[in-house]
C-alpha cells in the first residue's frame, strides 16, 4: 500500500472514531438535543422586544431543568433585524442549514409571514411569540403553526370598544404602514364604528420611520375628539414623547394598543403618565401565577418583565406541552398539535386556550400608566377570539 493511501485510511478511521465519541453523550441520554431556532430582532427599533422574548423563553426552559419532552434544549439564534426582505433567507438557513427542530419567531408581522410560509411548506413547527399578522392564524393557518401572543385585530378591537364607550365620536388614527399598524387600526375601526364613532382620518408613515412632526401638525389641525395609535419599541418611545412635546397630550386624548407603553415606560417617563391602552397583560394583575413569574424573571435578569417576556415564556410552555405529549419525538406532528390545541396554558397573563386557528382566546385589559407601570383598570374585552378570517382548518 502506498504511504498516501495508508494515511487516507488511518485518517478516515480516526474521523469515524471521533464522530462515534461525539454522539455518545446524546446516545447515553437516549435523545438528541432539541434544536430551537430563535429568529428574533436583536438590533433596530424592536431589539428590546426580541431580547425580552428570548429571556422569557429561556426562563421557562430553565424552570424545566433545561429540557422539554425529555430533550435538552439548544438554541440557534438569528437576528432578523425586523427586515421582511431578509426573512425568507434567514428562516431557510435555520430550517435547511441548521436543521432546527422548531422555529420560534418573530416580532415583526412581515417577518412572521415569511416564517409562516416556510413553516407551512416544510412542516416545521412554528410558534410565533409576538408578531400579530392576522394572516398567520387566518388565511395562512396550518396544523403546525401556533401563536402565543395575539392577532393585530385583537387589541385594536378591544380599544375601539373602550373609546366608543368613553363617548368619543371623531378619531384620527396614526401608525406605521405595514400589517401590524394597518390591522390594529382595522380592528379598532370595526368596534369603534359599531359603537357609534367615526374614524375621520388615517395617518401613516413607513416602518420604522420616526419623523412624526408633520403628522402631529395634521392631528392638531383636524381637532379630533381622540387619537388611536399602534407603535411599539423604540418608535413608541419617540411617539409618546413627541406627542407630549407638541402640546397635544393636554388637548387630545391619546389611546393605543398596549404596545405603546409596554417595555417603554422607563424611557417615556412622565410623558406616558395617564395614557390608556388595551392589551392581554398588565403590570399589576397581582395573581399568584403572575407574581411568581415576575419574581423569577426579576431575579434572573435584574429587569421587570413585560408583555414580550410573557409571550416568550408561554411559547416555551406551549412547546413543552407538545413535546411532553410526543415524549420528545417532534416528528409526531398530529399528536404534538392535538396536545397544544386542547391545552389550557397557565400563563402569567391569566390562563388561555387556543382558537381552532391556534391563536390565543384571552382577556384584554384596559390599563392606565402610573408610577412607571401599566396598571390594571378593568377587563376591556373578556375571552376575545380573533375572527380568523380566511382560515380553513
Ligand atoms: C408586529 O409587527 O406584529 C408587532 C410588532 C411589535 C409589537 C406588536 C406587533
Amino acid at each position: 500500500m502506498s504511504p498516501s493511501r495508508r494515511t487516507l485510511i488511518s485518517t478516515a478511521v480516526a474521523a469515524l472514531a471521533l464522530s462515534t465519541i461525539a454522539t455518545l453523550p446524546a446516545l447515553a441520554q437516549g435523545l438528541p438535543k432539541l434544536k430551537v431556532g430563535l429568529m428574533l430582532p436583536y438590533t433596530g427599533t424592536y431589539a428590546a422586544l426580541g431580547n425580552a422574548i428570548e429571556n422569557g423563553f429561556r426562563l421557562h426552559v430553565a424552570e424545566q431543568g433545561g429540557k422539554l419532552g425529555g430533550r435538552e434544549v439548544e438554541y440557534v439564534k438569528v437576528d432578523d433585524e425586523s427586515d421582511p426582505s431578509k426573512a425568507t433567507d434567514n428562516v431557510n438557513k435555520l430550517v435547511k442549514r441548521d436543521n432546527v427542530d422548531v422555529l420560534i419567531g418573530s416580532v415583526h408581522s412581515g417577518v412572521a409571514m415569511a416564517m409562516a410560509k416556510v413553516a407551512k411548506d416544510t412542516g416545521t413547527v412554528l410558534i410565533v411569540p409576538n408578531a400579530g399578522a392576522d394572516a398567520v392564524t387566518g388565511a395562512m393557518c396550518a396544523p403546525n403553526i401556533f401563536r402565543s401572543s395575539f392577532s393585530n385585530w385583537q387589541p385594536g378591537y378591544a380599544m375601539g370598544e373602550v373609546v366608543a364607550k368613553k363617548g368619543h365620536k371623531k378619531v384620527v388614527t396614526i401608525t406605521w404602514k405595514y400589517a401590524a399598524g394597518d390591522e390594529s387600526v382595522k380592528g379598532f375601526k370595526e368596534s369603534f364604528e359599531k359603537g357609534g364613532g367615526t374614524v375621520v382620518k388615517e395617518l401613516n408613515l413607513p416602518f420604522p420611520n420616526v419623523e412624526f412632526q408633520a403628522l402631529l401638525t395634521e392631528i392638531a389641525a383636524a381637532k379630533p375628539d381622540a387619537v388611536f395609535t399602534f407603535f411599539a419599541g423604540g418608535g413608541a418611545v419617540k411617539f409618546v414623547k413627541d406627542y407630549a412635546a407638541a402640546g397635544l397630550k393636554k388637548t387630545i386624548p391619546l389611546y393605543g394598543s398596549g404596545f405603546l407603553t409596554d417595555g417603554t415606560l422607563e424611557a417615556q417617563g412622565a410623558d406616558a403618565n395617564g395614557l390608556f391602552t388595551a392589551l392581554h397583560y398588565a403590570d399589576s394583575l397581582n395573581t399568584p401565577r403572575d407574581n411568581a413569574f415576575r419574581l423569577a424573571y426579576a431575579k434572573t435578569y435584574k429587569l421587570q418583565p413585560d408583555v414580550y417576556a410573557v409571550q416568550g415564556y408561554d411559547a416555551a410552555q406551549m412547546l413543552g406541552i407538545g413535546m411532553a405529549a410526543v415524549k420528545g419525538d417532534i416528528s409526531k406532528k398530529a399528536e404534538f398539535s392535538a396536545a397544544v390545541e386542547k391545552a389550557k396554558i397557565d400563563s402569567p397573563r391569566g390562563a388561555f386556550t387556543l382558537s381552532k386557528a391556534h391563536n390565543p382566546v384571552q382577556d384584554f385589559y384596559l390599563r392606565q400608566v402610573g408610577d412607571k407601570e401599566n396598571k390594571l383598570v378593568s377587563i376591556a374585552s373578556k375571552a376575545l377570539a380573533d375572527p380568523a378570517r380566511g382560515c380553513k382548518m
